[in-house]
């Protein structure tokens, strides 16, 4: 893939020069914004395999300034190299890979070579360059099927994860565990995200998935934006409240300030924090939720269990807040709202670059 080297258009204005590797994807393009706000300076890595330079270019509109963006496979060592000599970070925010849960079952070669490889040709180019400080995007899959709730950090792992994308999360979580004790200058954090929802407030940037959407929140949107008929609700007869499934949704601006926190409190090894709400809520109560923001009813119809899907997931986020500082503090009708906000500004998504 041939690889445009920007200039580096920022001089070392903040703290610490960050590199978001997968960064112009839904989640990095948040952390941008509220990286610049804290004075930290974000410079990108991606292919843009799942997202579009207009995304970079959205945000550069909301901090009001350039960010340096190179487009690279990670799987190019070479090319990672360069990109590290060129642009000297202190950090690193691991973003990048696939993550389509069912997409993950059909084709799991694809999933390991990216996710796995990925990764592996990040932390080489890391440890040649002297850059052990990394934050990495786990996901709550790794639990699997829950024990007991609330997750907390000691909860089991990898106990029914049904699909191969959590178990390129749960392997990369080892191999991060596995190459902190190889130097003790490693300062590795996983966080394990719950489910992110939501949008910057500007409407600028959101979640644009290519094809049907994987995720409730977007299908919810699509379906409120006329793109589709009706959202199918995956079994209405789970032991929950109204017997649909609950999720921990978090606002992605709560997710992406937890980055910054995880940043400014990393601790040599390897620590692990949920970022999550606490909260669960059912899909019954989202979709009445995001109708409420849209000002329009959501059609739904009720269909079978989805094969894999728990009946309930939510985390205790206490650890983040004891050590990093952190909580979630957006509600899910500020989810809503910031979502239809983004969803009715650009209803087929980014414009072609
Ligand atoms: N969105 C969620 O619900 C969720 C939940 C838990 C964990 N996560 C994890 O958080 C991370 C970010 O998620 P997101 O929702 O922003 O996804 P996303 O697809 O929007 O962003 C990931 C980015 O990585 C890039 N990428 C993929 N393979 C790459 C490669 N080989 N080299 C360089 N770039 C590559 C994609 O182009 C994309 O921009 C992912 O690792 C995901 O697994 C997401």
């Amino acid at each position: 893939m041939d690889v445009v080297f920007a200039e580096s258009a920022l001089d070392r204005l903040g703290d610490m020069r960050i590199l978001l590797a997968g960064g112009a994807g839904y989640i990095g393009t948040h952390i941008i914004v509220s990286l610049c706000a804290q004075g930290h300076v974000p410079i990108v890595v991606d292919d843009l395999s799942n997202s579009s330079k207009v995304a970079i270019e959205r945000v550069e509109r909301i901090v009001e300034r350039p960010i340096s963006f190179h487009q690279a496979d990670l799987r190019d060592t070479d090319t990672l190299r360069r990109l590290f000599d060129q642009e000297g970070p202190d950090a690193v925010i691991h973003l990048a890979g696939l993550k389509a849960v069912g997409e993950s079952v059909a084709q799991p070669l694809r999933y390991y070579d990216t996710n796995i490889n990925a990764t592996v040709s990040l932390l080489r180019v890391m440890a040649e360059k002297q850059v052990h400080k990394l934050i990495f995007s786990s996901s709550a899959t790794v639990y699997g099927d829950p024990e007991s709730l609330p997750l907390t950090e000691d909860s089991r792992v990898g106990g029914g994860i049904s699909n191969p994308y959590g178990w390129t999360k749960f392997m990369i979580e080892q191999i991060l565990r596995d190459i902190a004790p190889t130097d003790p200058r490693w300062q590795i954090t996983l966080l394990r995200y719950f489910n992110p929802v939501g949008a910057h407030p500007s409407g600028l940037i959101g979640e644009d998935p290519a094809g049907i959407p994987n995720n409730l929140m977007p299908f919810i949107a699509q379906v409120a934006a006329g793109r589709r008929d009706h959202v199918n609700v995956f079994g209405d007869d789970y032991d929950t409240a109204d017997g649909t499934g609950v999720r921990d949704y978090i606002h992605v601006m709560d997710l992406a300030e937890g980055h910054v926190a995880a940043l400014n409190h990393l601790t040599n090894g390897v620590a692990t924090y949920n970022l999550g709400t606490g909260q669960g809520t059912s899909v019954l109560q989202l979709i009445h939720a995001f109708s409420a923001a849209c000002g329009a009813p959501i059609p739904y119809q009720i269909t079978a269990r989805r094969p894999g899907d728990v009946a309930a997931c939510y985390c205790s986020p206490a650890k983040a807040t004891r050590d990093l500082g952190w909580q979630a503090t957006r509600t899910i009708d500020d989810a809503c709202r910031d979502s239809w906000n983004w969803q009715s500004q650009n209803p087929a998504g980014y414009p072609a670059a």
